[in-house]
């Protein structure tokens, strides 16, 4: 593959293919630093919010989860950190990703699948939740309903998808600030610590530009889950979605 200067800077515009061989160039470089980024930038509050996600899931003992978009199976791990007995696979079409989350402890435990999301190569209510951390700001408009239909074709009746993400931070007296640790404080770190402006640019830029929590549970519906809502955390800078399908 080309290097990242064949691309235009954010990705913005980029539809289908074209879309998905960006994100993934991007996610392949930044992988070995992917996971002492995240902790960084958010303080290790990511984790946390990552365990929130899986709480929501509500899994039975030995339920099957499917981590989409896994990237390095922070969820994955999570998961089963949080209930060992649980089966959980992790999908992601970035190898270089899945391959830090293979040697993470827990990361032979997981059943590692290459795979779009937008297709998923497993049958019809085969999972009791199906969680997405992150994915979703990462695909176009087009994009996110069809995934969303996807995972509740793959998810049991009376199973939850999760959708954990990034949304631009709300109308309030800390915008200013928020806005600037995305736009100059992450892209400096990014260039600083992992050797990619470019990434950490697309990172806040793919934020500011993204759904709001209310449009992002009107897309969750319309690709029918019922009871959706969502939670707001960190200042409203994250956004937990659930919704269930119905029995
Ligand atoms: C920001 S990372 C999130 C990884 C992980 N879920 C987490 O919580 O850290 C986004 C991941 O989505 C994956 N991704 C983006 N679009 C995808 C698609 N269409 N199909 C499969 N994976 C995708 C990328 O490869 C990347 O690993």
């Amino acid at each position: 593959m080309a290097g990242s200067d064949a691309y235009p800077l954010t990705g913005e515009n980029l539809r289908g293919m074209e879309r998905n061989q960006y994100v993934r160039h991007l996610f392949g470089q930044i992988a070995p630093r992917y996971n002492f980024m995240n902790r960084l930038m958010t303080g290790g509050l990511d984790q946390r919010w990552r365990r929130i996600a899986v709480l929501e899931a509500k899994l039975p003992p030995g339920g099957l989860l499917l981590d989409l978009a896994t990237g390095t199976g922070d969820v994955a791990l999570m998961a089963l950190k949080h209930d060992p007995s649980l089966r959980v696979v992790g999908a992601d079409f970035s190898i270089e990703m899945m391959r830090i989350g293979q040697h993470q402890a827990l990361g032979r435990q997981v059943r590692w699948c290459g795979v779009d999301a937008l297709r998923v190569p497993f049958p019809d209510n085969t999972f009791d939740a199906v969680i997405s951390a992150y994915l979703i700001r990462n695909l176009s408009l087009e994009q996110i309903e069809a995934a969303f239909r996807e995972q509740a074709r793959l998810v049991k009746s009376g199973g939850r998808v999760v959708c954990l993400d990034a949304t631009p931070p709300p109308d309030t007296l800390l915008k200013p600030l928020i806005s600037f640790y995305l736009n100059a404080v992450i892209p400096f770190m990014g260039r600083l610590l992992a050797g990619s402006r470019d990434a950490y640019t697309y990172l806040p830029k793919s934020t500011q530009a993204f759904k709001t929590p209310d449009e992002l549970a009107a897309l969750m519906t319309s690709a029918g889950l019922v009871q959706v809502y969502h939670q707001r955390l960190m200042m409203g800078v994250m956004s937990l979605l659930t919704g269930l399908k119905a029995k």
